[in-house]
């Protein structure tokens, strides 16, 4: 765990500069539009350690698989949304110096991530070899406006000399991913211009073919005003700049602004990336720095006018809530249903950038209840789409008659991952999926997605789980061999109750999903049956034999439900056991020792809990949690937000607080040690879930929200905004009291603490805590 960075309610503040933490602060300091993002790297030439990160949405190559033992069935690639051009870049040369702070002396260093705004920042004075003395200033922005566009102001005051000064500012295709399994470049060059203060590069991916242009354009000034300047065009391969020298004297400040696009091809024809881009840049430059600043700042504060969570009195706390939604909103807008969530999102390259289950178990519920209906149903469609690969998938496994097993890993639909407990085992993300329909389903009230995509994803996702069960006849019961669960701590093993529990869940809900559709459109449903070949009364009967006899391990000592068959032979211990100085296990065990411990990853039986957690009383979530959490080393981002919901369910405040500390500081203290390769961002909207559905106790049920509202007793309070089903809500609660604001034109029926309360519309209600009653009723 690091602490460096500064605890604000707005910022991500670094003060003197850490170069030996610099990949994690430039994780942290990622900015991002939805469209393209990259991390937090200085624009002047930089020595030290440092990964050089821009990414474009969707933009990917699929990377030839590397693994030492081949399995049959493994995909053939890995696709990852690739590193592209860099083009922030400007060299600075100051006679002969280049300007680079690794290897000069650096004085009063910040570099902050405004989130209200959405801009970076970065000030410092350089003290090169030859005793001159540099202030720079530095601010840019990915517009949330222009959102294929980005621009940079860059200013730099000699303190103690006069010198020419040669600036570059470029744009570098020369990148690589440093995550390449066999050293390859990605990007081939296919033209370049240069003009006049402009330059532009176009390249494209080798094998998938898309097309970016990148262009930049530069004007400078000094003392505020606009100067012309003489520019030489560089073009080196995949590389094009303009060299500029400058007088400038010391105490005057010159500064460089730099615009700069990103167009693709999944937006524009291959033919005129180049030519759209010069019209872009146009635009933008056109516009200039400062409005496209005051666009963004509004932009943003618009944002968070619908998504602002705040808590009063634990300012780490209000920090990590805001810098988990402001890193969602810059991985995702929802506005293209060809785009979905990576769990790294542009800050960095592992896992590629495509999707994992953590979209449908993790970031649904976020988008559900701050973003309109439509970003929810695409995320839902996305999947929708994807249908057809995943049946050819399960094919390929041996699957028949149109079971799907969905991807772990993937960007088009079909598997990327190439680890067996993984790829053929790691099977419990197909009921995620499932889950998600009914959570938005449940959610939005919008049965017609069931008829319309809903329901073939559940026909075929239980046509899967009726083929990978298998009947023992020693158990007189349905088993599930050879799976990992989400506790990937333990791989290859029998009846992982989570995996078994979401298989009944989704053959049963499927059954009463085919009951609501042929209700809602029978016509549909028999287009649908004959479509798919879904024979209704066989699979059906089948479904629901499985769902009754499927086995679920169960001890009944301590009354609790088992990770997995042989989860009692281990050796149980507690995660305080572990000898000082061993966490987490994955950089300091060995995979066998990891795998034969008791020690769990991520939730596993706590996330089953927790999804379907009106099927478990108190008592059995209460022995459960009790038997799992200590045992739970949480290295996984998607876990402590989990156990965070259940302890504030069951009124455990203190360990309530201490894992949501854990998920919403994350990355910003680099609790498992490994936010330089890039934010979690989908666990970002578990932290999310930890304060609204942990702390505000925020459920749906039927028609009604209902609120249990249960603040840290270091909280003054706590406010959240919620959507639901056309009503715009504002839950602020302090230790005493809870008030509900209802900003929208229908009256909203909440179920607060237990008791029913309407409130009406545009109106808010102020409840205390101890009684229950209402307080204040006023009009607004
Ligand atoms: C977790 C998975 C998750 C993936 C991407 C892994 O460490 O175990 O559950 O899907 O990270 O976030």
């Amino acid at each position: 765990m690091k602490q460096y960075l500064k605890h604000d309610p707005w910022l991500i503040v670094e003060e003197d500069f850490n170069r030996n933490y610099n990949e994690i602060t430039e994780s942290v300091m990622s900015l991002g539009n939805g469209r393209m993002g990259q991390r937090g790297n200085f624009e002047e030439n930089f020595s030290g350690k440092t990964l050089q990160g821009n990414y474009i949405a969707g933009v990917y190559y699929p990377d030839k698989t590397r693994v030492g033992w081949w399995k049959n069935g493994y995909p053939e690639y890995f696709a990852k949304v690739l590193n592209a051009a860099n083009w922030i870049g400007i060299n600075i040369n100051i006679e002969y110096e280049t300007l680079d702070l690794q290897t000069c002396e650096v004085r009063d260093f910040r570099r902050v991530l405004n989130m209200q705004e959405g801009y970076l920042e970065r000030s410092f004075v350089a003290l090169l070899k030859s005793g001159k003395e540099i202030q720079v200033n530095a601010k840019r922005f990915c517009s949330i406006v222009d959102d294929e566009a980005g621009a940079i102001r860059y200013s730099l005051t000699p303190l103690n000399f006069d010198a020419k000064i040669t600036i570059e500012p470029y744009i570098d295709g020369g990148i690589r991913n440093r995550d390449s399994n066999y050293d390859e470049t990605f990007w081939d060059e296919v033209r370049k211009e240069t003009g006049y203060g402009e330059a532009f590069i176009e390249l494209r991916t080798r094998k998938t073919g898309f097309h970016v242009c990148t262009g930049m354009c530069i004007e400078i000034e000094q003392d505020g005003a606009r100067i012309d300047f003489q520019s030489q065009p560089i073009r080196q391969e995949k590389y094009v700049a303009n060299r500029m020298t400058l007088e400038c004297l010391q105490g005057q400040e010159t500064t460089i602004y730099k615009y700069a696009v990103n167009l693709s091809s999944l937006n524009y024809d291959s033919d005129s990336v180049v030519s759209e881009a010069r019209k872009y840049i146009q635009r933008i430059t056109g516009k200039g720095f400062e409005r496209m600043l005051i666009e963004q700042k509004q932009a943003w504060a618009d944002k968070w006018k619908m998504n602002d969570i705040t808590i009063e009195g634990d300012v780490a706390a209000q920090q990590g809530i805001r810098f988990s939604i402001f890193q969602l909103n810059q991985t995702y807008t929802g506005e293209d249903e060809r785009l979905n969530i990576g769990p790294k999102g542009f800050t960095g390259e592992k896992y590629g950038g495509s999707t994992y289950w953590d979209t449908e178990a993790y970031c649904l519920p976020f988008y559900l209840a701050t973003a309109d209906q439509k970003v929810s149903r695409n995320l839902l469609r996305y999947r929708y789409k994807h249908l057809e690969k995943a049946i050819e998938n399960a094919q390929k496994l041996g699957f028949k008659a149109g079971a799907a097993l969905y991807p772990m890993v993937t960007m088009n639909g079909e598997e990327c991952h190439n680890e067996w407990e993984i790829t053929f085992e790691e099977i419990h993300r197909n009921g995620a999926i499932a889950y998600a329909i009914y959570d938005y389903v449940r959610y939005t009230g919008d049965v017609h997605y069931l008829a319309e995509y809903g329901l073939e994803v559940l026909i075929a996702i239980s046509r899967f789980w009726s083929q990978r069960v298998n009947w023992s006849e020693a158990k007189q019961q349905y088993v599930m061999l050879g799976v990992t669960g989400p506790n990937e701590y333990e791989n290859n093993v029998n009846n992982n109750w989570y995996t078994n529990y979401l298989a009944a869940w989704t053959l049963r809900y499927t059954t009463e999903a085919v009951g609501m559709v042929k209700e809602l459109d029978a016509e549909k449903f028999n287009e649908l049956c004959d479509r798919i070949h879904f024979r209704e009364e066989k699979e059906i009967t089948t479904a629901r034999h499985i769902a009754d006899h499927i086995h679920f391990p169960y001890d009944e000592n301590r009354q609790v439900f088992l990770q997995q068959e042989s989860f009692l032979d281990k050796e149980l211990m507690p995660v305080s056991d572990i000898p000082k100085g061993q966490r987490p296990l994955n950089q300091h065990w060995s995979w066998d020792r990891i795998l034969r411990s008791c020690f769990i990853k991520q939730a596993d039986v706590l996330q089953g809990i927790y999804f379907f957690e009106d099927e478990f009383d108190p008592e059995t979530l209460q022995r459960n949690f009790d038997f799992y959490e200590p045992m739970t080393v949480h290295e996984s981002s998607l876990s402590p937000c989990v156990h965070s919901v259940l302890a504030s369910r069951l009124g455990r405040k203190e360990k309530a607080y201490e894992m949501y500390l854990r998920t919403a500081r994350l990355d910003l203290d680099d609790y498992n040690n490994d936010t330089e390769d890039g934010c979690h961002i989908t666990s970002m909207a578990g932290t999310w879930l930890a304060v609204v559905k942990g702390f505000g106790g925020f459920r749906i049920k039927g028609d009604q929200v209902i609120l249990d509202p249960n603040c840290p007793d270091n909280w003054e309070s706590l406010a959240f905004k919620i959507r639901f089903r056309g009503a715009l809500l504002e839950i602020k609660a302090t230790q005493t009291e809870v008030s509900i604001q209802n900003f929208s034109e229908k009256n909203a029926e909440v179920l607060l603490y237990g008791k029913s309360l309407t409130v009406s519309a545009k109106s808010q209600q102020t409840v205390k805590r101890a009684t229950g009653l209402p307080i204040k009723s006023r009009k607004k």
